[in-house]
């Protein structure tokens, strides 16, 4: 991908995080569910990928793809029946990326019961229409909350670089042994 940057000129040189907050509800039907009637896994990571988006646009005023889906937690399961609520907001932004967090709970529409059932940090990344990346605005945390995902999220990303950073090593060392023990003598 190209490395052309470009701040998006609609876009102040900051936001709040409160101006990214999202929030999306949805009842969980029969195609949402497995035979045992609890919410499938990869249907709940869509609702969270779907409102993490929401957050990035907000936030980037862009287009914006998922880079990662790095940690998810589901905590309880959920129900057939039960209304799902996901909430999102930018936790930070570096240069083209930002890391957004997602709560979700589910109620119970009976007994009124809400439990919080899963939480996920997503990164998207903005880009333009060509796919080119493009610069985001800063985020400004204002609450002692948001200052704490606001530090939080740098210790994540800086994991997520040393991660990867040990598995494309990893991936060098088993290509080379891989590549000798093709050499036979
Ligand atoms: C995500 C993507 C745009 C990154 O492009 P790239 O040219 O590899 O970009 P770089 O490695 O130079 O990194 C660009 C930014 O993305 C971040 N990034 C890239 N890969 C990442 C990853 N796996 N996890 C977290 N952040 C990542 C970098 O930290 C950097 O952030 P910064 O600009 O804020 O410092 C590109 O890999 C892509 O298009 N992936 C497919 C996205 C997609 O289709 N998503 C839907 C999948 S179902």
């Amino acid at each position: 991908m190209s490395s052309t940057q470009t701040l998006n000129q609609s876009n102040p040189p900051v936001r709040t995080v409160a101006s990214t907050q999202s929030e999306m509800t949805e009842i969980i039907l029969p195609n949402d569910t497995n035979i045992l009637g609890s919410l499938l896994g990869g249907r709940l990571m869509h609702f969270i990928d779907l409102t993490g988006a929401m957050a990035a646009y907000r936030h980037s005023r862009t287009h914006v793809v998922t880079a990662a889906m790095d940690h998810i937690d589901f905590i309880r399961p959920v129900h057939l029946g039960d209304l799902l609520t996901l909430k999102s907001s930018v936790n930070r932004a570096f240069s083209t990326s930002m890391e957004v967090g997602v709560k979700v709970w589910a109620e119970n529409t009976r007994t009124a019961a809400v439990a919080h059932v899963a939480s996920a940090y997503l990164v998207f990344v903005a880009i333009d229409q060509q796919g080119r990346r493009q610069q985001v605005p800063q985020l400004l945390p204002e609450t002692p909350n948001e200052l704490r995902r606001y530090e939080d999220a740098l210790r994540r990303r800086e994991h997520r670089e040393a991660e990867s950073a040990r598995r494309k090593e990893a991936h060098i060392v088993t290509t080379a042994q891989e590549v000798a023990a093709d050499i036979k003598p």
